[in-house]
């Protein structure tokens, strides 16, 4: 059996999978609720002087029947009194000594940040997150992610907290930036232990058209507020990727951002997480998804003859390249199952208008000279098809299975992503020379960029 287990910066959790600091993770009954359902750790929801929240506070997008594809919140930090939040922290540790319990702060001068480091230390907690994310109300007030934008504040900052703690600190980063490494070297620079990364990115999540007012509504307005849940999962793997591969930049990451199963922790973590953190799929399906996460990475890390998280971590990182270092060779063509094809057509329509008109419907010509076979067959089954209906035979479809053109098809997975049925486009290997071939290898050599040469562009 793969062991679960990590040790993340010095902070030891018995699988991965954390809570990110959140509703989730608000108080004390909650977090042992979530113990008790099987999480490793969590991220308390961020500690900061008081303040007030707004109602309503929460805003989604939907795609045809699946709910919170996207979630967006004008929450603030905690507004539970500190004193409450620090002794739940302490009992939550206490009772959970092997669980990760990890404090989220967001405080402002240095005089406050060391004043609350003391007292998290003197609650047992096994680490801090810096809140440098947090995208609206608390940017602001020049906290969350105003620091977070800003290198040069986010290193000092992070010294004021290295000077006045020993617990491991991870420094929560804001994707609301242009380059992602430069507020990671400059936690860093700074001393941290490591970053999580992506907190919420900055979004208007839609409008109220009768009362023309954007969402969520606060009485007669509203502001932006912060996007997470599936919709952001890629632009946060990204990140992780990025980071992972920063020849400079070498501490370890927390994944967050849209993560709902064990395929995207694991995602994550193949890209480079040694942990990851979870909060919009737990808002929407309960602590008890973890159930699923821990089963489905056990049996991958079998499935994969991996004996710990530890072997997953950063493993597709060799298959993340630069658009420049892509084989140009390689080369892959639609081809439809006939067997499974239900004829609805949405594959010609994509390509035809999408794509590259190369799906063409039965009984339609070939393009002069190109695969003439293929088109003929096609139209031949139709009229056969035809023929056979009109005869009165009711046991007969009509032939409505679309034909690729494979000498114009580019293998660009438009007709295969839009197909309804699962396995019946397959995108087959074509190369295009057997030998590999890259944008980068043909700038080093001088040689034509694209075939045929320059001149025939
Ligand atoms: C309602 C709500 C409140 C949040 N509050 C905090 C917070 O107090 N501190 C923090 O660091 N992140 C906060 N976050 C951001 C999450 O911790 C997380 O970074 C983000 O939601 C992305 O993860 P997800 O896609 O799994 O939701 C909040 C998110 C939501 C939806
Ligand atoms: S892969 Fe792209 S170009 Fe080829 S048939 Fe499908 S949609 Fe057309
Ligand atoms: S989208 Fe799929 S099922 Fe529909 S016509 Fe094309 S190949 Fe057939």
């Amino acid at each position: 059996m793969p062991d679960l287990s990590i040790d993340f910066a010095g902070i030891r959790s018995p699988n991965p999978f954390w809570l990110a600091s959140a509703p989730p993770t608000n108080s004390g009954d909650q977090i042992m609720r979530a113990f008790d359902a099987g999480w490793g750790g969590a991220v308390w929801k961020t500690l900061g002087t008081p303040i007030i929240n707004v109602s309503s506070r929460l805003g989604s997008v939907d795609l045809g029947d699946r709910r919170m594809m996207g979630l967006n919140n004008i929450e603030l930090i905690t507004d539970r009194p500190l004193d409450v939040n620090l002794r739940e922290i302490a009992e939550v540790k206490k009772k959970y000594p092997h669980h990760a319990v990890i404090v989220s702060l967001m405080f402002d001068t240095p005089e406050e940040w060391a004043d609350i480091l003391k007292r998290c230390e003197d609650t047992g907690c096994d680490g801090v997150e810096l809140n440098f994310g947090c995208p609206h109300g608390m940017c602001e007030r020049g906290m969350g992610s105003a620091v977070g934008q800003e290198p040069k504040v986010l290193t000092e900052l992070v010294k004021w907290v290295m000077d006045s703690t020993t617990l491991p600190v991870i420094a929560k980063l804001t994707p609301n930036v242009s380059e992602i490494v430069d507020p990671a070297l400059a936690a860093q620079a700074g001393g941290a232990h490591a970053v999580s990364l992506i907190n919420t990115i900055k979004s208007v999540v839609g409008v109220d058209l009768d009362r023309l007012v954007p969402v969520p509504r606060v009485n007669d307005a509203s502001s932006h507020g912060g996007y997470c849940g599936p919709a952001v999962k890629p632009i946060a793997l990204r990140m992780v990727a990025e980071l992972f591969r920063q020849p400079d930049f070498s501490l370890p990451i927390s994944g967050i951002g849209g993560i709902s199963s064990w395929r995207d922790a694991a995602e994550f973590i193949a890209l480079g997480a040694g942990s990851v953190q979870v909060c919009t799929a737990v808002m929407h399906h309960g602590y008890r998804i973890v159930e699923d996460m821990i089963e489905g990475l056990d049996e991958y890390l079998v499935s994969k003859n991996m004996s710990s998280v530890q072997e997953l971590v950063g493993a597709a990182n060799a298959g993340f390249r630069e658009w420049g270092e892509l084989d140009l060779n390689y080369h892959v063509v639609a081809k439809i199952d006939e067997a499974k094809c239900i004829g609805c057509n949405l594959c010609h329509v994509a390509c035809w208008d999408g794509a590259h008109q190369c799906i063409h419907m039965p009984g339609t010509a070939a393009i002069e000279g190109h695969v003439a076979p293929m088109a003929a067959t096609a139209k031949k089954r139709a009229f056969e098809a035809a023929s056979l209906i009109a005869s009165g035979r009711t046991d007969v479809e009509p032939y409505r299975v679309p034909w690729v053109d494979e000498t114009e098809c580019v293998g660009c997975n438009l007709c295969w992503l839009v197909c309804p049925v699962s396995g019946c486009i397959e995108m087959v290997e074509q190369r295009r020379a057997p030998e590999t071939d890259t944008w980068n290898d043909r700038v080093r050599e001088g040689r034509d960029f694209v075939p045929g040469g320059l001149k025939d562009i």
